[in-house]
């Protein structure tokens, strides 16, 4: 069994599959803190976690514009400076379940809404080591930095994505090769020793158990990169989907999500307390969120609590909460309702019909949570 050496794991995650293993943080537990403690974090792999000897790990450097570089662990802690982030992942299919609720059934892992965490990761920057193998900014020659994970098939074949160079070199896109993660090492499940973290950017492009890195003109040939995480149009089905006619997925809109009360609560008070999260990618922060408790008629602003951050650089989510009147004497079943705007003013569509592609992903629509009051 190539998952016989999986890590201990919380029973606490609701687990989606258990080989590979992914699993979702619970929405109370979510909302509960900025920073989501390692154990809680949201899990997404595709193949067998890796056992990794620290000791002998190397991190390879190839490619176009570059010279091959080897690197151990104690080389890039002591090499190189080190640098924190407090960033969010989210899977690309984070509340794809709301796509099959539409009636149209998507495929995929049944993701509702905790496939996204947020932690203080450190390590290098991507772009100091790169520098360090000799690659110049604006190498006509390298248009893509593509990643290589140490987990494998049953064939061989390893997990691989690739972000653009640009994200890469930028000094502000802060992308990591990240050996800590909230002060402590890496836990197995995501990637000791040393995985990427590009902030602002969809979670299966930082790639965990780190082995490769090559600079080249081309996107990561992995499927993952070419045959998955895209999005088309309503009209595009499983018979007639053109993976080539559509980029990867590298920043995601504009998402919120409300952590409590859960779905189908009993509030028996004349207001209700509403928390949540909300997250845009590219570095967006968010500036507002808006509730409502009649099905998005008439709406209340959420107070927002944030890490500092700079315009364009807003990696963490925020998580925001607020406490609206129920209208008076009224029993029965109310509609809760969330949407957040992003710095860039990008806000969420009301429905995920419109919205809704084969694979699932990128489903950002307003966030409905029906409760009943009594
Ligand atoms: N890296 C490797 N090597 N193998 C994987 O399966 N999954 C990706 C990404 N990096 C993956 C990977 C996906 S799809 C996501 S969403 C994030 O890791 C999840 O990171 P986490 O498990 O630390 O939450």
């Amino acid at each position: 069994d190539p998952y016989a050496n999986e890590p201990q794991r919380l029973p606490a995650l609701i687990v989606r599959s258990q080989k590979p293993m992914n699993s979702e943080t619970p929405m109370e537990l979510l909302a509960a803190s900025i920073v989501t403690p390692n154990e809680l974090f949201y899990v997404r792999n595709h193949l067998p976690v890796p056992q990794v000897d620290p000791a002998a790990y190397r991190l390879r450097i190839e490619g176009e514009g570059v010279r091959s570089l080897e690197l151990s662990l104690e080389e890039l802690k002591t090499k190189f400076k080190r640098h924190t982030i407090t960033a969010t992942l989210q899977c690309t299919g984070n509340r794809r379940n709301e796509f099959n609720r539409t009636g149209r059934v998507v495929k995929g892992l049944e993701w509702e809404g905790g496939s996204i965490s947020t932690a203080v990761f450190t390590g290098v920057r991507l772009r100091d080591v790169l520098l360090a193998a000799g690659l110049e900014d604006d190498d006509p020659e390298v248009q893509h930095i593509q990643f290589e994970g140490l987990d494998a098939d049953m064939a061989g074949a390893t997990y691989g994505a690739s972000i653009e160079v640009d994200k890469a070199m930028s000094p502000h896109g802060d992308v990591l090769l990240a050996y800590e993660m909230n002060s402590a090492p890496l836990p197995a499940d995501h990637g000791f020793p040393l995985r990427a973290v590009v902030p602002g950017v969809a979670g299966c492009r930082s790639v965990k158990w780190l082995g490769k890195i090559v600079a080249s003109s081309e996107e990561s040939h992995s499927f993952w990169q070419r045959r998955d995480y895209k999005a088309f149009g309503p009209n595009t089905d499983w018979d007639n989907v053109d993976w080539d006619a559509a980029p990867a997925i590298q920043a995601m809109p504009v998402t919120s999500q409300i952590c409590e009360p859960a779905v189908g609560a009993v509030v028996e008070d004349d207001e209700v307390t509403i928390k949540g999260y909300a997250w845009s990618g590219g570095g967006q922060g968010i500036i507002r969120v808006d509730v409502s408790a009649d099905g998005g008629k008439t709406w209340h602003n959420a107070e927002l609590q944030k890490v500092p951050q700079k315009r364009g650089r807003g990696w963490a989510w925020a998580l925001w909460q607020a406490t609206i009147p129920l209208p008076k004497g009224f029993t029965g079943q109310l509609e809760l309702v969330c949407k957040a705007t992003d710095e860039n003013y990008n806000t969420q569509p009301e429905n995920a019909a419109p919205i809704w592609n084969l694979r699932g992903v990128n489903c950002n629509s307003w966030h409905r949570v029906p409760v009943t009051v009594q």
